[in-house]
């Protein structure tokens, strides 16, 4: 059998959190009820979990947005595991654990791009495995656990609702486009990324070219910018170590690693 869903069924030891459960479950749809008494659950919950993560940029993933310990609703008690798992994944990620996500992206359009942008890169598809907010959270280990980010309208996700992308990209950055000498070349207002050199994160950093340290395969991707492991991150715009940026927001150095303006 898949451990992996063992797992999942040894989740929430029946303690004090038993009511939670019970709520979360109400507010997902496992049980039926009237849409008044879900919203009321829905608001209890996001007054109670209105989680404060106490996140150090550079210090690890746990204590991080993408630490389930972090939501205190107790669906999970492993780190790693609605991303990865040792066995029985798929082949859409390093050793990936989530439900394949096929969607497809409305692309970032501009009629002074160089670059053609393509769908997003297998490395971003695994982010919008959530982030695009179509596929659930929940949906690995090969069940189906539900809640995308986008599940609320108005903001009653215990997980948050501030990042859910959309499978619009039209409004973000680009990413799925090749960055090489020769579109540095073409643009005029781009690093060589073959020779321009980044550090990126503060606790632990990392120093190389823009290539090495901020494409995968030679493109533009979510990993460009940020470390989903929070590792060679630094603090982000708000100052409270959110964001996960590789590159400091302050006077914008994230971007002028790249772009030259
Ligand atoms: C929210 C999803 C998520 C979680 C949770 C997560 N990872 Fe990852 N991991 C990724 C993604 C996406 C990649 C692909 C490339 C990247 O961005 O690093 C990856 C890549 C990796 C890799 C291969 C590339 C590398 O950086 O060495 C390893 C090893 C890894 N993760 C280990 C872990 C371990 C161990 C944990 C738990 C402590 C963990 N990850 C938790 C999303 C996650
Ligand atoms: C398993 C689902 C999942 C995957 C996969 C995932 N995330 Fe997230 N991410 C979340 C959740 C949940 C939050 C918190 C709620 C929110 O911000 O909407 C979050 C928050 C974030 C934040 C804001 C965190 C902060 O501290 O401000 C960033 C940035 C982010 N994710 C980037 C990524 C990137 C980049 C990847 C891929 C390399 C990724 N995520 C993959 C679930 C995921
Ligand atoms: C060119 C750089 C860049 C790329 C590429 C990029 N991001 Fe971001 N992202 C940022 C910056 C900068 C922030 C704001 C960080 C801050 O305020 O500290 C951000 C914020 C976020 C947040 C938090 C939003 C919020 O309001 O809570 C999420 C989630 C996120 N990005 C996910 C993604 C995902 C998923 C992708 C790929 C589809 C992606 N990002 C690609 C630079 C980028
Ligand atoms: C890893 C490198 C990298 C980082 C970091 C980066 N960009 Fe970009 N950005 C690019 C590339 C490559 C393009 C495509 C340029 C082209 O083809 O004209 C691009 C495109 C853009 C465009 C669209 C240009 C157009 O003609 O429509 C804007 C605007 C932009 N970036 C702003 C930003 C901002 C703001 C930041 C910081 C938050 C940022 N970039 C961070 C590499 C990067």
């Amino acid at each position: 059998m898949n451990h992996n869903i063992v797992a999942r069924k040894m989740l929430l030891p029946c303690e004090s959190k038993c009511w939670l459960r019970l709520c979360v479950e109400i507010f997902f749809g496992r049980t039926e009820l009237i849409d008044p008494i879900r919203m009321l659950v829905g608001a209890m919950l996001f007054l109670i979990l209105g989680v404060a993560t106490a996140q150090t940029a550079g210090a690890g993933i746990k204590g991080t947005a993408h630490d389930p310990g972090i939501w205190s609703f107790g669906f999970e008690q492993q780190v790693c595991v609605m991303c990865h798992a040792p066995h029985n994944t798929n082949t859409q990620g390093p050793l990936w654990n989530r439900a394949a996500n096929n969607t497809s992206y409305t692309l970032y359009a501009s009629s002074t791009m160089n670059a053609t942008p393509g769908q997003p890169g297998s490395v971003s598809k695994l982010c919008l495995s959530c982030h695009d907010g179509t596929v659930g959270v929940l949906d690995y280990g090969g069940a189906t656990g539900g809640m995308t980010l986008a599940e609320a309208s108005s903001c009653t996700n215990p997980l948050g609702c501030s990042g859910v992308l959309g499978t619009n990209l039209s409004n973000d950055h680009p990413i799925g486009i090749t960055y090489d000498a020769a579109l540095a070349t073409a643009d005029k207002g781009l690093n060589d990324p073959s020779t321009k050199t980044v550090t990126i994160g503060s606790t632990a950093s990392r120093s190389g070219t823009i290539a090495t340290m901020m494409l995968s395969g030679g493109k533009v991707e979510c990993s460009s910018c940020h470390d989903v492991h929070n590792i060679y991150t630094v603090a982000g715009s708000t100052g409270t170590s959110k964001g996960l940026v590789k590159v400091g927001m302050a006077g914008s150095s994230l971007c002028l690693q790249c772009h030259t303006k």
